[in-house]
């Protein structure tokens, strides 16, 4: 894997906070050797450079489900799925290297086979996937980047909300939650302010007993703080 970023960095590159901490020799070591088997990123780099519509991703078509959750974290809830739903694939989109590192670490010991990741920027892997190809996406608690002069740095925008309505087959299948009330409410002007564009959305405040709930890191910190979660579906 380590060539193919070296090769394209602009692809895996983020304007945040840092993407790879200090990575152990075992973990360099697993991404070098099977990232690839699980990660369509050449096919992707591939189709940026062709721009050819033909070349766009299309994902096996074997499995009952496609989910794609993007900012996947340390990928507990990639895993908790992949594992209990068998029958449907589970990709996951990370630039967080150690993330990756960590999930393909659980892909091994457990001997996953319905679990595809990548650790291009989102931005680089969503315009590459074929339209209507995925059954429902997940972003949970995205970095809310709190300070005013960071908001231009936040995941959601117009241009990658484009981007998930395209590749998802129907409506109310996309899933954001958010714990950050100036988030929710920049995205519910964005979705307002295009509602021709992405159509009807809903918000709701997580209930307890909701699937989503507190099945991720950054939500359980915001719980236990006494934040609520939000759940945007589109
Ligand atoms: C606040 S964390 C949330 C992680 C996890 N979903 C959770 O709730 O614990 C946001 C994650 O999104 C990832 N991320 C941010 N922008 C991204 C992008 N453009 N493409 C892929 N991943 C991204 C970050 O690396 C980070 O791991």
């Amino acid at each position: 894997m380590f060539s193919l970023k070296n090769n394209y960095h602009d692809y895996y590159a983020y304007k945040g906070r840092k993407v790879s901490k200090k990575i152990s020799l075992s973990k360099k070591d697993l991404l070098e050797k099977s990232y690839n088997d699980f990660s369509y990123d050449s096919l992707i780099i591939e189709y940026h450079k062709s721009e050819l519509l033909s070349n766009k991703i299309i994902f096996p078509k074997n499995y009952k489900k496609i989910n794609l959750e993007i900012g996947f974290g340390n990928g507990e809830f990639l895993i908790k799925n992949a594992v209990s739903k068998p029958e449907e694939l589970f990709i996951g989109v990370e630039v967080y290297l150690n993330g990756i590192a960590k999930v393909l670490k659980t892909i091994s010991d457990f001997k996953l086979t319905n679990i595809l990741l990548s650790n291009l920027n989102c931005s680089y892997f969503l315009p590459a996937i074929s339209d209507k190809s995925v059954d429902r996406i997940f972003i949970i608690n995205p970095d809310p980047w709190t300070k005013k002069r960071h908001h231009k740095r936040r995941l959601i925008s117009y241009k990658i909300i484009k981007l998930l309505k395209q590749i998802i087959k129907t409506k109310d299948s996309i899933f954001i939650t958010t714990d950050s009330e100036s988030y929710l409410k920049d995205i519910k002007n964005l979705l307002s302010s295009f509602k021709e564009t992405f159509g009807d959305y809903t918000v709701n405040i997580m209930a307890e007993n909701d699937e989503l709930y507190g099945i991720s890191r950054y939500q359980r910190k915001a719980i236990e703080i006494g934040g609520k979660i939000y759940l945007l579906k589109l």
